[in-house]
C-alpha cells in the first residue's frame, strides 16, 4: 500500500515535519554573526549548504520566528553584512545545540554556552574557536519569501577566507574527511554523524 500526502489539505507545521524526516540528513551550518552595536551570535541552521562554486558560495535560512520576529542572526546579517560558518563535528554537538536556545536579542550564545569567539581575518563576525573548520563569508544577497511565521530568508554568502584549525587534517589540499566525524540533522530531534563511509567512482570517470 503506498500514500499520499495532499498538502493543500495539511497544516504548515505537518508538511514540515514530514518533510524534515526525509530530506536528510541536513548539513548544519552553525553561523556566527555580530549585531552593529558588536554583539556576537550564534546559532545553527540545517537549511544550508554550499549551492555556487564561483564565487564559492554559501547559504541558509533562518526563518521568520513562530512569534513573526526576524531571528537574530538575520537582522545581525543584515546589519553587518557578513557571517560565519563553524563545522559541526560529534565533539561540539552540544554546544551547538544549546547555542540554538532562543535568548533575546542582544544576548551572546558565545558567553551562555562557553565557546571561545575569535576574530576573523578578513570579515567583522567572529567565529567558533571551538570548530575545527570556519568559513567567512561576505553577504551576496537576501531573498526573503515573505513575513509570515515559517517564511524562509535565504541569505547567500561569498566564503572569502577558510580557517583549517589543525593543519594536518589537510592532504593533497583537502580535508581528510576519514578522520573527521561531521554531524547532520535528521528528522524530530534526531542526528546522524559520518562514521561509516564508502566510495562510488563517478560515471563521467
Ligand atoms: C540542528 C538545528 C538546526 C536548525 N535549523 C534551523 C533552520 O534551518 N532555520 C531556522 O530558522 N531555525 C533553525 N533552527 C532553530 C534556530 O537555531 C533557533 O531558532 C535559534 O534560536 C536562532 O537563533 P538566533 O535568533 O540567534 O538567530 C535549528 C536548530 C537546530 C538545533
Amino acid at each position: 500500500m503506498s500514500k499520499i500526502f495532499k498538502v493543500s489539505e495539511m497544516k504548515p507545521g505537518e508538511v514540515f515535519k514530514l518533510m524534515l524526516s526525509f530530506i536528510a540528513p541536513r548539513p548544519i551550518g552553525w553561523i556566527s554573526t555580530i549585531s552593529d552595536k558588536g554583539v556576537p551570535n550564534l546559532a545553527p541552521f540545517s537549511f544550508f549548504n554550499m549551492l555556487g562554486n564561483n564565487p564559492a558560495t554559501l547559504a541558509f535560512s533562518p526563518a521568520i520566528s513562530r512569534d513573526g520576529r526576524k531571528k537574530d542572526t538575520l537582522l545581525n546579517v543584515q546589519q553587518t553584512k557578513c557571517f560565519v560558518h563553524n563545522v559541526v563535528t560529534r565533539e561540539v554537538a552540544d554546544t551547538m545545540n544549546l547555542s540554538s536556545t532562543e535568548y533575546p536579542y542582544g544576548v551572546s550564545e558565545f558567553e551562555k554556552v562557553g565557546l571561545t569567539a575569535l576574530p576573523s581575518a578578513l570579515i567583522a563576525a567572529p567565529r567558533v574557536k571551538e570548530a575545527l573548520i570556519n568559513v567567512e563569508c561576505k553577504l551576496m544577497q537576501i531573498v526573503s519569501l515573505g513575513e509570515k511565521p515559517g517564511n524562509g530568508q535565504i541569505v547567500f554568502g561569498e566564503v572569502v577566507a577558510i580557517h583549517i584549525q589543525d593543519e594536518s587534517l589537510i592532504v593533497d589540499g583537502v580535508i581528510d574527511s576519514s578522520r573527521v566525524e561531521y554531524l547532520a540533522r535528521m528528522g524530530r530531534d534526531e542526528y546522524s554523524s559520518t562514521k561509516d563511509r564508502f566510495s562510488m567512482k563517478s560515471p563521467r570517470e
